[in-house]
């Protein structure tokens, strides 16, 4: 049945016309619409050329994205690392191989880039995304998250 819908899947680069779909999948995730948040976030991202963020789309509607970029000799890392931002699927979507499909995608174009290691942040408390990065082979990084209270 995954593979069904899998075969019906396309990958496409993000463009800003998918602000709105974005916009719903995070209202359905997370349950606030954050417009100008995301407007401004796929700017930047569509900004970075060749792009490291896609959309999949299921008959033609959006139902998961994964953004990211690639930077290099930041925090001292002298490799050229590539970052996953942010990745999400529309929750009558989940579970059928979705945000893999997209990872394969980012991956093959940080791979064209020459990236040795990828990075993403994840909440201690997103569970779903720990158990996702988990499952397909990322394990704990050698950095640290500082943080100062200012109140
Ligand atoms: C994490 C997330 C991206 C996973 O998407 P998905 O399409 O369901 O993931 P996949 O079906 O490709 O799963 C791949 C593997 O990851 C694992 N996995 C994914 N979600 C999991 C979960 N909630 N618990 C345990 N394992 C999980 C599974 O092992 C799965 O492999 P399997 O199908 O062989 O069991 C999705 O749950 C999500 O979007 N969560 C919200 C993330 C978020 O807050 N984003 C920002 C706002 S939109």
């Amino acid at each position: 049945m995954n593979g069904d819908l899998l075969q019906k899947i396309t990958i496409r680069g993000l463009e800003l016309d998918d602000l709105d779909a974005i916009v719903e999948i995070d209202y359905k995730v997370l349950g606030t619409r954050r417009p100008s948040y995301w407007h401004q976030k796929i700017e930047d991202m569509t900004n970075e050329h060749p792009s490291k963020s896609f959309v999949a789309e299921h008959d033609g509607t959006v139902v998961g994205f994964i953004m990211g970029t690639v930077s290099g000799w930041e925090f001292g890392v002298p490799n050229t690392i590539g970052w996953i931002d942010t990745i999400g699927v529309d929750p009558d979507y989940q579970k059928k191989g979705v945000a893999i499909t997209l990872f394969k995608a980012i991956l093959d174009e940080f791979k064209k880039d020459g990236v040795e290691n990828i990075y993403t942040l994840v909440r201690w408390e997103d569970w779903d995304l720990m158990c996702f990065f988990k499952a397909i082979g990322f394990t704990r990084g050698d950095m640290i998250n500082l943080e100062y209270r200012i109140k």
